[in-house]
């Protein structure tokens, strides 16, 4: 039987009040709703359908998805009448509709997996997800007779005391055939809140002759609904500690894992150990035998095998190739390429620097719009003046130069091959290859000079005002 999904994200989001519409909320850095575009995805259905309203243009351009449909469900009437939305667009179609709120962002395809085929198994025209809720307030409960059987649902708001005690909540996964669908027609205004809620199906089905079940598979660590930021943090921990165990499945060794945050889509080779307090953003990816210490945030950038990133360093849209060495202390800003087994030290600032291997930069430099050859060794307190107040300049540095420490390289500027520069200089014209560039004042030594100072002469009495004076 061929299977449409639908997700309902045209909500409002009151409840997290915000002007971000609610699930496009991020969690490990993208938002919520992929997360349930992609487990829907693995079930392959033949259609995608998501019911978007009020932030429809945001929505549509955070998915930016062709194989996606899009609905407008222009008021917020409910989760019934979004679902309406849908299934007027699907037509004449036979198969099963499998919908899923948008604000489920940790729902797994193995238990839609174990719920369709129950659905298919017992042949309903309606299945419900339910889940026991540790604090049940913000679901629907669901409703059983004597015998057990689920006779309808009720919202928290409408509940009585005594059904407001019932632990077994709406999940907002449903399982619905073509019969059922029919019937949306019939949900009525909920007058208190002013909308058509799905959860009214379930009632209206049975009193139709069709078969509906409820079924209470799956955890509330991965069924729970995203209402709140409070909610947002746990479903964010919950996604933090299941990426980090399956890392640590595939290799990766925590020194502690809870001390961490790691975006979706992060990768990280077998045998890399990361350090507590490390942030992994973007599309990043660690090679294998890395070390990663405490206090370093990479975001975007690709780090080569057996590279070394020391503790607080920055690196940002960027590329590290292997057996590099980076930090402590290290700003590593976009567009920078850095070579096999170079060596960026402490307070080094690199942007859109591109080093080839084996440059050592160790210490207190900035090196920014900058190409540098093989084997270069750029002194402390090297700094490229890239910019004149109006335009970025470029500075090149062929292979095997040496750079001596203190020296501003006034861009464009390019120093030669294998050329060197004296430590203290101001470089603002070409330096050749092979030659050494000097650009210091010389030095003068004036005898005595400091005995002349003080009338008396006395050299002891001297060097003793000196000292009271400091
Ligand atoms: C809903 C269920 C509740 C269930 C809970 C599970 C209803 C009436 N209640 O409650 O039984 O326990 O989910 O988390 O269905 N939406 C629309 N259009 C609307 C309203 C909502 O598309 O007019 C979408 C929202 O964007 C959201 C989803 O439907 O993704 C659920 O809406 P929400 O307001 O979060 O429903 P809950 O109150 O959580
Ligand atoms: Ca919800």
């Amino acid at each position: 039987m061929s299977l449409t999904c639908v997700i309902l994200a045209a909500g409002i989001g009151k409840r997290m009040d915000s002007s971000t519409p609610k699930v496009l909320h991020k969690i490990c850095g993208r938002p919520m709703i992929q997360y349930v575009l992609d487990v829907t995805e693995r079930l392959r259905p033949e259609k995608k359908i998501m019911v978007v309203g009020r932030y429809s243009d945001e929505i549509r351009k955070a998915i930016n998805r062709p194989d996606v449909s899009f609905v407008l469900q222009k008021e917020p009437k409910g989760t019934g009448n979004a679902l309406m939305k849908a299934v007027e667009v699907l037509g004449a179609f036979k198969g099963d509709i499998l919908v899923l709120n948008g604000d489920m962002p940790l729902i797994t395809t193995n238990t839609l997996r174990r719920f369709l085929g129950t659905y298919r198994k017992n042949r309903d025209a309606l299945s419900i997800l339910s889940f026991i809720a540790s604090e049940p307030s913000s679901y629907g409960r669901i409703l059983r007779d004597r015998s057990e059987r689920a006779i309808g649902i009720v919202e928290d708001r409408d509940a009585t005391l005594k059904q407001r005690a019932i632990k077994e909540v709406n999940s907002g996964v449903y399982a619905i055939n073509h019969d059922c669908a029919e019937l949306l027609t019939q949900i009525r205004l909920n007058k208190a809140k002013g909308e058509y809620y799905l959860t009214d199906l379930l009632d209206i089905a049975i009193k139709n002759g069709l078969k509906a079940g409820v079924y209470c598979i799956g955890s509330e660590e991965e069924l729970m609904g995203v209402n709140t930021r409070y909610e947002l943090m746990v479903a964010e921990r919950i996604m933090q500690k299941r990426m980090i165990r399956s890392l640590i499945d595939e290799g990766v060794n925590f020194i502690d894992a809870t001390a961490l945050h790691i975006h979706s889509g992060v990768k990280i080779g077998k045998e890399t150990v990361i350090y507590p307090n490390v942030y992994l953003e973007g599309l990043t990816i660690i090679g294998h035998g890395c070390i990663i210490y405490p206090n370093v945030r990479i975001v975007d950038s690709t780090i080569g095998n057996n590279t070394v990133i020391k503790d607080s360093s920055v690196i940002e849209s960027s590329s590290v190739s292997k057996n590099a060495v980076i930090g402590p202390f290290a700003h590593i800003r976009p567009g920078s390429v850095i070579g096999e087994g170079c060596k960026i030290g402490n307070f080094v600032e690199l942007k859109k620097a591109i080093l080839k291997e084996g440059v050592k930069a160790s210490h207190l430099s900035y090196l920014g719009d900058a190409e540098i050859g093989r084997n270069v060794n750029i002194g402390a307190g090297t700094i490229t003046c890239n910019y004149d107040g109006k335009e970025k300049h470029k500075t090149v540095i062929e292979d095997d130069a040496f750079i001596g420490s203190d020296t501003q390289l006034v861009a464009p500027v390019k120093i030669g091959k294998g050329a060197y520069v004296g430590a203290g200089s101001t470089i603002t014209e070409d330096v050749p290859p092979m030659s050494l560039a000097l650009s210091r004042a010389k030095q003068r030594n004036i005898k005595g000079w400091a005995l002349k100072r003080f009338k008396d002469g006395n050299s002891e009495l001297n060097i003793k005002n000196r000292k009271g004076k400091r």
